[in-house]
């Protein structure tokens, strides 16, 4: 079995080929370089520049290194972008997912790994969000990946492709400095940020009808992210036929105030924030309910937030080492 890793030259995708390669899964990455960076692919592990949009470059790619099996994480993601942008990003997200479906069913690739998100429940109205909650995507970005998410299954049931999409909650954390994220798009990098410019973090609304009063997410670890992909690809290698959809999270929410509030403690600063305005579109509380991928797959995470912000912070430091407190 060899694995496609679209994407693998990005924040997670260096993560599942660090995982999948550890796991004893021989890996290629496919990634166009946009936002991906050649550095993050370890040695030993072949990279082909290309976007999914290429198929005969795809194409190529399959039969080359006898794939047999696809992870595909490239992608655009940043929501507000896509609201700016949405011919962009259902041009890479689901025509570029059309186009790949198209070279691994010619290819008779065997499983297929689809990199989903929270967003494609946009605002759900529960206390835990189940596989079964409906999903209204509030953004062009969650959209993509709910029609990528139908393109997936409708592709394993008119071909016998055994497919997975995962949704993942609000990623964050590094399994090394060197594979931290370099965005500056999410609440942890965006607190690291103003902590290293000596201003205090931002809580964008306080007034959500939630404990604290801040918004309330399910913070999962990059690395046991990454360790999913590797349950669930073998999941699909070992018994094929599969039509899987599973939520990545922790089943535990955190606030914004208690995330800031970790993250002075874990950095050694002691900035209190400050309320701004609500973020417009942003859901009160996104928590996912973990037990389904526990109990078809028996995947369940192992890091919570301190080893995620100590991880993400040692990444920051290495990029701004200015920031660093004794
Ligand atoms: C988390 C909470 C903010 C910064 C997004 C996408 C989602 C997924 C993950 C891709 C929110 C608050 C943030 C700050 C703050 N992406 N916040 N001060 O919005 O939950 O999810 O990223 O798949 O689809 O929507 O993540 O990290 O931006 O925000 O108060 O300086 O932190 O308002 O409540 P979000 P986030």
């Amino acid at each position: 079995m060899t694995w496609l890793i679209t994407g693998g030259a990005g924040y997670i995708g260096a993560h599942v080929v660090r995982a999948m390669t550890e796991a004893g899964e021989p890996a290629v990455v496919y990634d166009d370089l946009s936002t991906g960076v050649a550095e993050r692919v370890p040695d030993g592990v072949p990279l082909v520049v290309g976007s999914t949009l290429d198929g005969d470059r795809v194409a190529r790619a399959l039969t080359d290194h006898g794939i047999t099996g696809v992870v595909h994480l490239a992608a655009k993601k940043q929501v507000g972008e896509s609201v700016e942008l949405p011919l962009h990003y259902y041009r890479e997200n689901v025509e570029g997912l059309r186009v790949l479906l198209e070279a691994v069913t010619a290819a008779q690739v065997r499983s297929f790994v689809f990199s989903s998100s929270a967003a494609v429940y946009g605002m759900p109205d529960v206390d835990l969000v189940t596989e079964e909650t409906p999903c209204l995507p509030m953004s062009p970005y969650g959209e993509t990946k709910l029609a990528g998410e139908w393109l997936v299954r409708a592709t394993g049931r008119a071909t016998g492709l055994s497919t997975a999409s995962l949704r993942y909650f609000n990623v964050a954390g590094a399994a090394t400095p060197e594979l931290a994220d370099t965005g500056v798009f999410n609440l942890v990098p965006m607190v690291f940020e103003k902590l290293t410019d000596n201003a205090p973090p931002r809580v964008f609304g306080a007034d959500y009808p939630t404990p604290d009063g801040t918004c309330v997410r399910d913070y999962i670890h990059v690395v046991d992210l990454a360790e999913a992909h590797v349950t669930a690809a073998r999941a699909l290698q070992t018994s094929p036929g599969h039509d899987l959809t599973l939520n990545i999270g922790r089943g535990e929410g955190v606030s914004v105030r208690e995330m800031i509030d970790r993250i002075n403690a874990i950095t050694g600063y002691d900035r209190p924030p400050t309320v701004t305005p609500r973020r417009p579109g942003d859901p009160a509380r996104v928590v996912a309910s973990a037990d389904r991928i526990a109990t078809e797959l028996g995947w369940k995470a192992r890091y919570g937030v301190d080893d995620m912000i100590a991880s993400a912070w040692a990444g920051w430091v290495r990029l701004h080492p200015q920031a660093a407190r004794s």
